[in-house]
């Protein structure tokens, strides 16, 4: 894959979250995801790529744009010249509720790899753990939270009460949150935003060790974009919350609906990931305006090389193209 492909894909999340961070705050959740699928969608436009969403905004009935099985980059263009054929996964506004109260966290987010190598996740619930490079080959998801918080204690030469999980405050992590308490590891809950969670595993500074816990399928294909390309481990195991989803995933092309998806075989071969901080974070800032413009700061890895690059810019709204972000407040 052309490694100038992964800055490209830097632009297109930097126009999400210039386009949604305008909206940071407002109590307005599906405006401002709005404003960061258009801006996503419309920057593709320019990717040298013919791309095709797999992991996108929901199903072509429900979503008008990026939708799975989209169409995206420069490359289906009439005329244009023959370009490589990629599979994307996309979460232009990742914490949706973040973005809309200002909370931390929120990032837009899109992962890219050769054509059929993602997991086709369908839209359920996926239980998850991931940590970084130092437990890597550590955790098995089908033993209990203690035996991975033991595991990964010892891969990582500490002792239990030495960790931090991170873990979605959700009723149904009741019994998981008082199994890591009772084991004596410390724990962040947070509102949203398990893909950012996943991440901050594998970055010492924010003292985080553990991702443990459910959250969306499509977010579980996004965060083992972001672990293959520096080195972190995850596992996932779908969640179904009915008959229906059941049907999805097998349609899906998901046959044994319990198997434990391990981090190649949810996202495989050459895959570029890229994020843009839309709200102060723990391993990216979020978007701050001045007059006339704003900055961002991104993050954009390559598994085929390690590289992990972070990204620092300011944007002039009267000299860059707009991908459809507000450059006035509303
Ligand atoms: P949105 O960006 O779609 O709001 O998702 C945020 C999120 O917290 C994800 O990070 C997480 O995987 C999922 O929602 C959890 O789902 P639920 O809110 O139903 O528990």
């Amino acid at each position: 894959m052309d490694r100038n492909l992964a800055l490209e894909l830097v632009r297109v999340t930097e126009a999400a979250a210039l386009s949604c961070a305008r909206l940071m705050g407002r109590g307005d959740r599906k405006a401002a995801d709005r404003a960061a699928v258009e801006a996503m969608r419309r920057a593709f436009d320019d990717v040298q790529i013919s791309g095709t969403v797999v992991i996108g905004e929901g199903e072509r009935d429900e979503a008008p744009m990026l939708f799975i099985g989209e169409q995206v980059g420069a490359g289906w263009k009439e005329g244009a010249a023959k370009m490589e054929r990629v599979d994307i996964a996309v979460d232009p506004l990742e914490g949706t509720n973040l973005c809309a109260t200002g909370a931390p966290d929120a990032i837009a987010v899109i992962a890219l790899a050769q054509h059929g190598k993602f997991l086709n996740a369908p839209d359920t619930y996926m239980e998850k753990i991931a940590v970084g490079a130092a437990a890597r080959g550590a955790i098995d998801i089908t033993r209990s939270a203690t035996w991975n918080l033991s595991a990964i204690a010892e891969a990582k030469k500490a002792r239990v009460d030495d960790l931090t999980a991170i873990i979605l405050d959700r009723d149904r992590h009741e019994k998981l949150i008082a199994e890591v308490r009772k084991a004596g590891a410390r724990i962040r809950l947070i509102g949203d935003g398990d893909v950012a969670a996943a991440i901050a595993t594998c970055k010492e500074s924010t003292g985080v060790d553990v991702l443990f816990g459910t959250g969306g399928a499509p977010e579980g294909v996004l965060a083992a974009a972001a672990l293959r390309c520096v080195g972190g481990d995850f596992q996932g195991v779908l969640r179904p919350r009915n008959d229906d989803e059941v049907r999805r995933a097998k349609s899906m092309g998901v046959s044994d609906i319990h198997k434990v998806w391990h981090l190649e075989e949810l996202a495989a071969g050459d895959v570029v990931f890229a994020a843009t901080g839309v709200t102060e974070g723990s391993f990216l800032k979020g978007v701050r305006f001045f007059g006339g413009g704003a900055y961002t700061h991104s993050v954009v890895m390559r598994s085929k090389s390690g590289t992990v690059r972070w990204m620092e810019a300011n944007h002039h709204f009267e000299r860059k193209p707009n991908y459809g972000w507000i450059t006035e407040a509303p």
